[in-house]
């Protein structure tokens, strides 16, 4: 079969970087290889986010960066959330892309393709792409190729899609669709694939992960707390990780499984937005600032060296300094290891961009700037702690020096360690002499 070169960027969350790895597999059999740029590149696929206004900005400014290279042979697809979002207007803005498509239809990119080469061969011209944003009835998980070509030591995958919680800044629950979990079979299939392509961790990933309510093997339905448990039988399988949960779907059985599964690792990351009730209302979060605080509060006596991360949003409409010191003050109280923080960035069709009260740039700017603050102190005061440990470090990925590997702690804390790629993919006791904001530094002990 003739080798095609085929180069993906992926923007966004563990979802989007799961999806891409899947289409790769699904267009491995046609004879497509991954390569590390675009340039000379038979297929390019930007598999975007539609998140933050950012996000698709810079989408547009790397599509103009690819189309100097694109010559007769290259075929370009969007996918993603803002394929989804935006589908007619990509190609309206990029009449140059061939191809753009949604995150629930990627199963079907072959028959695209063909759809969008045959249509080259045709005349030129503005209106030759191909569109399919649809959402369709079958499942795509039904459809995807059992084999993973690209397994590392630390794999996502994904058990649940789409949102049914429609807060009121968020794309999510139109670009992804309506709730729906996989069977938990299908997920345990999938894992032992996996590991037996050398994975040691999992992070079960979705964009609501802890709304899984998947058939069990029996028929019932389970949560994601008896999800782990089974998964957790799994030989060789030896860390679970999930990742987005909202607060509202903290049940007593997941939290349990933080108690009970030795593999489920101490680490949650667990988005609380802002320590403002009012505010919290206001973006249809649908708990208070004290529902988080228990829910944390549970997860301590359950698993007191639990790390935990958050997603903040300062200057959502109607915030005011008194509604942001509540959010500085939640931070104060639950302390964390790692976060996220960002501006409100109001976003086309959802709630929260027709609200009164928008917060000028300059407050929200000013806002992110204290929090962080008060964050980063945080995140080093939590890293500076382990300085002097001895931790179990799973070594996952290659650093940019030679001899340079990266690894996760169990409360995914990132160390960088000198050591020889035999060792790669393993989990080795490291001792941790440097603490920064983001990262740990150490010695293999032998
Ligand atoms: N499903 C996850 C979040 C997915 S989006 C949850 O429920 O928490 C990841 C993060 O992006 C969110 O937690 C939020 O902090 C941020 N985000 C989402 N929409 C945003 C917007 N319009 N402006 C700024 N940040 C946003
Ligand atoms: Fe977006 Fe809210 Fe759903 Fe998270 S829970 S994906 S923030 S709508
Ligand atoms: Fe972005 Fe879609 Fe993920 S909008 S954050 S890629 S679910």
């Amino acid at each position: 079969m003739l080798q095609k070169r085929l180069y993906i960027k992926t923007y966004g969350c563990q979802a989007n970087v799961y999806d891409s790895g899947r289409m790769a597999d699904i267009l491995k059999p046609l004879g497509y290889e991954l390569t590390e740029t675009p340039e000379h590149a038979d297929l390019v696929i930007l598999n975007t986010c539609h998140i933050r206004e950012k996000a698709e900005e810079k989408v547009y400014s790397d599509l103009g960066r690819i189309r100097p290279y694109k010559d007769d042979k290259m075929i370009l697809a969007v996918a993603g959330c803002m394929g989804q979002a935006e589908g007619a207007e990509i190609m309206r803005r990029a009449p140059y892309v061939d191809i753009v498509l949604g995150p629930q239809t990627y199963h079907r990119l072959p028959e695209m393709i063909a759809r969008a080469h045959r249509s080259q061969d045709k005349e030129k011209g503005p209106g030759r792409g191909v569109l399919d944003v649809e959402f369709p009835v079958e499942s795509k998980f039904d459809h995807l190729p059992e084999n993973h070509t690209h397994v590392g030591p630390s794999a996502f995958l994904a058990i649940q899609e789409g949102c049914d919680k429609f807060c009121t800044f968020c794309v999510v629950p139109y670009t992804r669709g309506a709730e729906y979990s996989r069977p938990a079979r299908a997920i345990m299939e999938e894992a032992t694939r996996l590991c037996e392509r050398g994975a040691k961790e999992i992070t079960l990933v979705g964009q609501n992960v802890n709304a899984y309510h998947g058939e069990s093997p029996a028929g019932q339905e389970w949560g994601l707390g008896k999800l782990m448990e089974y998964l957790a039988s799994l030989k060789g399988l030896e860390r679970l990780r999930y990742m987005t949960s909202h607060p509202r779907d903290m049940d007593e059985e997941l939290m349990e499984a933080h108690r009970d599964v030795p593999q489920v690792m101490p680490f949650l990351h667990l988005p609380v937005q802002s320590g403002s009730d009012r505010i919290l209302e206001a973006m249809n979060r649908k708990h208070t600032a004290k529902h988080y605080l228990d829910c944390i509060e549970k997860l301590r006596t359950y698993r007191p060296d639990i790390a935990l991360s958050s997603d903040f949003i300062v200057g959502f409409p109607g915030e005011t300094e008194e509604d942001f010191k509540k959010t500085l003050s939640l931070v104060q109280e639950v302390g964390y290891s790692q976060s996220y923080s960002f501006k409100y960035s109001p976003r086309p069709g959802t709630p929260g961009a027709l609200m009164d009260d928008q917060v000028p740039d300059d407050i929200k700017a000013e806002r992110l700037g204290r929090l962080q603050d008060l964050l980063n102190t945080q995140h080093l005061s939590f890293h500076e702690k382990s300085v002097g440990k001895t931790v179990p470090v799973l070594l996952d990925r290659q650093g940019k020096q030679d001899g340079q590997i990266l690894g996760k702690t169990p409360h995914f804390q990132s160390v960088y360690v000198e050591t020889t790629p035999e060792l790669f993919g393993t989990c080795v006791d490291v001792i941790i002499e440097k603490a920064s904001a983001n990262s740990l530094t150490g010695t293999i002990v032998s």
